[in-house]
């Protein structure tokens, strides 16, 4: 799968929200560094944030095993299932929150956005 990415912390800068159906189109015309927003390709034994890793991302994470909700992500296109064990309450997975370290797109393009460890319903779950 190519996954383009985007870092949460460039839409608190810019005001735009995840709800936003151009994120993504705003974020090319934006002049973004290549670490805030970009693609990469994900192998299919890959979860996302060893792909990132392998691609040069520095993507935050602590535990790499579904517990701390540090390396959580938002899907905003494409299909990423969640395992059935993880830290993250119902309420987060429906709005397409996953958790980076245990989980990969499957889809052939998905949009995510990173680093969503940042937004308050994630951070207060942060461990
Ligand atoms: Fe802890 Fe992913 S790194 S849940």
């Amino acid at each position: 799968p190519m996954v383009a990415f985007l870092n949460f912390e460039v839409l608190e800068d810019h005001g735009w929200a995840l709800e936003d159906e151009d994120l993504f189109e705003k974020a090319a015309d934006a002049n973004l560094r290549s670490s805030d927003f970009g693609r990469f390709y994900v192998d299919p034994n890959d979860t996302l944030l060893e792909a990132a890793e392998k691609n040069g991302f520095a993507w935050p994470f602590a535990c790499r095993g579904g517990a701390c909700t540090n390396c959580a992500v938002a899907v905003v296109e494409g299909e990423m299932p969640s395992p059935a064990s993880h830290i993250l309450p119902p309420e987060l997975t429906e709005k397409g929150i996953r958790l980076s370290c245990i989980a990969a797109p499957v889809s052939d393009d998905a949009k995510i956005v990173y680093n969503l460890k940042h937004l308050p319903e994630v951070s207060e779950l942060l461990l």
